[in-house]
């Protein structure tokens, strides 16, 4: 009998990462459903998503929404009990190191329901954020951890997880930029639309809470990226989180240089991905991405969860400094892009379907 699967997801990159997985458990006939938190519920960060990759409708939404972390995580917890009870699952599947996955993990812990973590043994090593809380805790309490790369097995060894839980699979990102890239080539005009050429601008995302919270790291970035487009004298566009919005407009900064637009759909930011000349960014995805697509990365961060991205070649810290941006922007133009992708062949949805419907 195969098992019955909540797949759990809440916010955009959740959506994004676990539609491989779900769209394998589709072509398998699984026993499964899909429990949205509500974590994000605009439908340019939630409901595009389902749309364009073509996901079936969550069967439950707890619609937790925007609140403060605990609020947050414990509406979750409540609402995720209440469904997995009621459904009677025997494997939750959570994805990444949101507050979404913290709650549903601890929900099915505490029911003793099987969880199986996609993308573990991620470590910044900074308790600052709470994503790196959220990725240690789930990692501790999952039965199956679905490590993208060899380096994240070795982590979760060394925090002494029996090695029998640990499964290497690749990450499901690659899956879902080799699954979406040539539709969006086919599909998307955001070139056209925004007016720019292939290679002719730069891409930015930051939404980071450790560094739109913060006024100071916010200012000095948005200074630092004004510079990067003096320098090198090409647009910069920012498909802007609502939550940056916010905070920009509260702390009164400016940014002239930077063309700011609403977040975009998969296609539309896939496209723009792979024509930029070069992407600055503090989320963990985007590192991942430019990374697949050969396009150079400056992160905007002291420290990243994907370092397997600088010891390939294709991505830099440049911290939050308005002198810093700009030297490793040239660092990275001056750079050869010619890594090897190291987050797996894009199969990592079929191995992990294979993983949990072979288990026991
Ligand atoms: C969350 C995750 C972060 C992830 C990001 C992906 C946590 C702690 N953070 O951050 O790891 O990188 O999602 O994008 O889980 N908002 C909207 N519409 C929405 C959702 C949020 O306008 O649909 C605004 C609200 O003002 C809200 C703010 O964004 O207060 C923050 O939302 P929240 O989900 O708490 O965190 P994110 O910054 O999105
Ligand atoms: N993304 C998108 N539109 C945007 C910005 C990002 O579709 O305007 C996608 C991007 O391709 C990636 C994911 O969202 O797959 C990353 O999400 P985010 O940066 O919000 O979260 P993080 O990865 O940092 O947790």
């Amino acid at each position: 009998m195969l098992p019955k699967i909540a797949v759990t997801l809440g916010t955009r990159p959740e959506i994004i990462k676990m539609a491989p997985v779900i769209r394998e458990l589709k072509i398998r006939e699984a026993d499964f459903f899909i429990l949205h938190t509500g974590q994000h519920y605009s439908y340019n960060l939630d409901g595009v998503f389902f749309e364009q990759l073509k996901l079936p409708q969550a069967k439950y939404n707890i619609e937790a929404g925007s609140d403060s972390h605990a609020e947050q995580t414990a509406k979750i917890l409540v609402g995720v009990e209440k469904v997995l009870k009621k459904e009677k699952a025997e494997i939750v599947l959570v994805e990444g190191d949101t507050n979404s996955v913290l709650a549903a993990a601890l929900a099915a812990a505490k029911l003793h329901i099987e969880i199986g973590h996609i993308e573990a043994g991620l470590r910044s090593c900074d308790r600052n954020m709470p994503e790196e809380i959220n990725r240690v805790l789930t990692d501790h309490c999952s039965d199956y951890l679905f490590a993208p790369t060899e380096k994240a097995r070795a982590t979760l060894l060394n925090e002494g997880i029996p090695e029998t839980r640990i499964f290497v699979t690749g990450n499901t990102i690659v899956d879902a930029v080799h699954q979406n890239l040539n539709i969006a080539g086919e599909k998307s005009n955001i070139l056209d639309t925004l007016g720019v050429e292939t290679g002719k601008y730069f891409l930015v995302t930051l939404h980071r809470q450790e560094n739109v919270d913060n006024e100071t790291r916010f200012a000095s970035i948005l200074k630092g990226l004004d510079k990067v487009a003096a320098d090198f004298n090409l647009p910069l566009i920012y498909p802007i989180h609502p939550h940056s919005r916010k905070k920009m407009s509260e702390f009164k900064l400016k940014a002239p240089s930077l063309i700011r637009i609403e977040p975009l759909d998969f296609f539309d930011f896939l496209q723009l991905e792979s024509n930029a000349r070069l992407i600055l960014t503090d989320s963990g995805g985007v590192q991942e991405e430019a990374c697949i697509l050969k396009v150079p990365c400056v992160t905007l961060r002291d420290n990243t969860e994907r370092p397997e991205t600088i010891e390939v070649g294709a991505n830099i810290l440049a911290g939050t400094s308005a002198v810093n941006i700009p030297e490793c922007t040239r660092k990275m133009l001056d750079r050869e892009n010619d890594w090897q992708n190291p987050f797996g062949d894009g199969t990592a949805g079929e191995r992990i379907v294979s993983i949990i419907t072979r288990r026991g």
